[in-house]
């Protein structure tokens, strides 16, 4: 090769070759940069040669092994590097180049899935349906829900028909609002109402075919109740006395008085139930 001598130790040219080829591919002054274009290289081992040389006729080498792949990438299972096999081998090869859309299934080629992920699925599920039995419990609310006892309310003959109540209305559990209404009316307001619900005419107002006792929406008589009234004019009369308050009663008392009252002497209005009265309270 022709190595110009420029006759100092500064570098003179740089000169690049591939392999074990005889002629530079490029040559030129540091410092520079250049292309190397791998696609007119056959995919695989190579080494790029950099040879330097001073003007003094000293020549520095630096060797870069690398390896070109341009083509498809190609996998294979079946069969490993330096593998020992004997008999039939079954080679799985799948084949996919840089420029398709990568798609997992072609990047690997298929193989057997492990015993031991079968073991594992297998193991997930029998821990999850044995965690699922032995956490289950009825959910309390429903436990003591109204649904769950008109489920069961349902298939027993029906003996009684109640009137709908505003809140869905019925017997509360254990609680039987017409008998004991009766016997905290007559505790409590028979004094001044009557034990008919006639009332007093002039001193104290009829609760027979009273409009606030008749009336679909129960909170006026459970105001009343609660807090008393005083001044109101009642079907035309107006009560010197006043109504007392009665709020030391509970809800499930209050509730069977109203009820009591709603469904006695000749009234016939939707009853109530102690939730009502405990959301009049607040
Ligand atoms: C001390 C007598 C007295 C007692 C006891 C009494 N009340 Fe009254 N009540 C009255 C008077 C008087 C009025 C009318 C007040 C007014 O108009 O200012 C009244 C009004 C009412 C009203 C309103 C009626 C309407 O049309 O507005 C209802 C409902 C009622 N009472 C229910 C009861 C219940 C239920 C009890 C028992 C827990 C009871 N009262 C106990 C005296 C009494």
């Amino acid at each position: 090769m022709d190595w110009p001598h420029t006759g100092t130790d500064a570098v003179a040219d740089i000169s690049l070759t591939l392999d074990d080829q005889k002629t530079p591919f490029a040559t030129f002054r540091p410092p520079a940069s250049c292309t190397l274009d791998t696609t007119t290289l056959e995919d695989g081992p190579h080494v790029l040669h950099i040879r330097a040389r001073d003007g003094l006729g000293l020549v520095g080498v630096r060797s870069i092994p690398f390896h070109v792949q341009n083509g498809p990438g190609i996998t294979i299972t079946g069969l490993r590097a330096h593998e020992h096999v004997a008999g039939n081998v079954v080679i799985n090869l799948n084949a996919f180049s840089a420029s398709e859309p990568f798609d997992p299934t072609r990047a690997e080629s298929s193989g057997p899935i492990p015993v031991w992920t079968w073991v594992m699925i297998a193991l997930i599920a029998a821990w999850a349906g044995w965690y699922g039995l032995s956490e289950y419990q009825e959910p309390a609310a429903f436990a003591q829900s109204v649904a769950r006892d008109s489920l069961a309310a349902a298939s027993a003959p029906m003996t009684t028909t109640k009137a709908a109540g505003t809140s869905g209305g019925g017997t509360a559990a254990g609680f039987d609002y017409a008998a004991s209404g009766a016997n905290l009316y007559t505790a409590n307001c028979s004094a001044c109402h009557g034990a008919t619900g006639a009332g007093v005419p002039g001193a104290f107002p009829a609760l027979a075919d009273d409009p606030v006792v008749e009336a679909k929406d129960p909170k006026q008589q459970i105001g009343t109740i609660l807090r008393g009234l005083h001044g109101a004019t009642i079907k035309g009369t107006a009560f010197a006395s006043q109504m007392p308050p009665f709020a030391q009663l509970s809800d499930n008392d209050i509730a069977a008085i109203i009820d009591h009252e709603r469904t006695s002497w000749g009234n016939s209005a939707p009853i109530v139930n102690p939730d009502d009265v405990k959301r009049a309270r607040e």
